[in-house]
């Protein structure tokens, strides 16, 4: 097993759970089979994160340029989403972990999903192991976009904008930036996902599909986070 450094542990991971067609069509499987073998991989996410101390997990799970996808499998993964929150969230409670959503709140996003989400992060509210984030209907460049209009709407002149004006009208203006980023399945893309928050993160693309994710998937790219030297900028000594 890989050795991980408990005292550098990154605080806020972040998943694009990518490859779940690609894993059915490789069995010859409907695409929707994919993302159902991705449930179990992203409970592995989970996990490994709870076991490896990680405070902060974001995963995509719906981005605003997903509703380009086929009706029947845009409806598959809203109800999967919907059925996955009513589901597991009890699980989740009794892993002590806190359930928070981003991602735009529109005409798109059937009531029935809204109410689940509410229901599920009330439920968990208190929960202090792990915050658990899933970006629903979630674009980058929505968020930055939505968080300009309430700033501009806040009156606030132009030449007194700062970055931590800015970031405090994000979504969940409580979410650290992010330190490590995984891609799976040998797609190098960030895909609009967690662009502000994605500044000064490592990234990992990684070659195993979604659905064959495990918790340890999770302790290696820790361990090649680990691996890695953050400068922010900067040089190092
Ligand atoms: C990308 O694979 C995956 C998705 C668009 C959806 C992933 C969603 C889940 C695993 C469920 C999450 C649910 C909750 C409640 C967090 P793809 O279809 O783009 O795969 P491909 O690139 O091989 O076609």
């Amino acid at each position: 097993m890989v050795s991980i450094d408990p005292k550098a542990i990154p605080g806020h991971v972040a998943c694009v759970m990518d490859g779940n067609g690609r894993w059915a069509q490789q069995r010859g499987l409907p695409r929707i089979e994919g993302h159902k073998q991705g449930e179990h991989a992203l409970f592995e996410a989970v996990e490994g994160a709870l076991e490896l101390g990680i405070d902060w997990l974001t995963v995509y799970a719906f981005s605003t340029e997903n509703w380009k996808r086929p009706p029947d499998e845009v409806k598959f993964l809203i109800n999967f989403n919907e059925e996955i929150l009513d589901r597991r969230k009890h699980e989740l409670h009794e892993m002590g972990v806190q359930i928070r959503f981003i991602g735009r709140r529109d005409w798109r996003v059937p009531k029935g999903l809204i109410r689940r989400m509410d229901e599920a992060a009330e439920l968990t509210r208190k929960n202090k192991k792990m915050v658990f984030t899933i970006a629903f209907n979630y674009g980058g460049r929505a968020e930055i976009i939505d968080a300009m209009k309430q700033l501009m709407a806040s009156g606030v002149s132009p030449d007194k904008v700062t970055e931590k004006m800015l970031a405090r009208q994000l979504y969940d203006p409580d979410m650290p930036d992010v330190d490590l980023m995984i891609r799976t399945s040998g797609e190098y893309r960030t895909s609009n996902f967690l662009l502000w928050q994605l500044a000064y993160s490592e990234m990992l693309f990684t070659e195993e599909l979604w659905p064959d994710f495990t918790r340890h998937s999770m302790r290696d790219a820790v361990a090649e986070y680990q691996s890695r030297s953050r400068r922010y900028g900067g040089v190092t000594a």
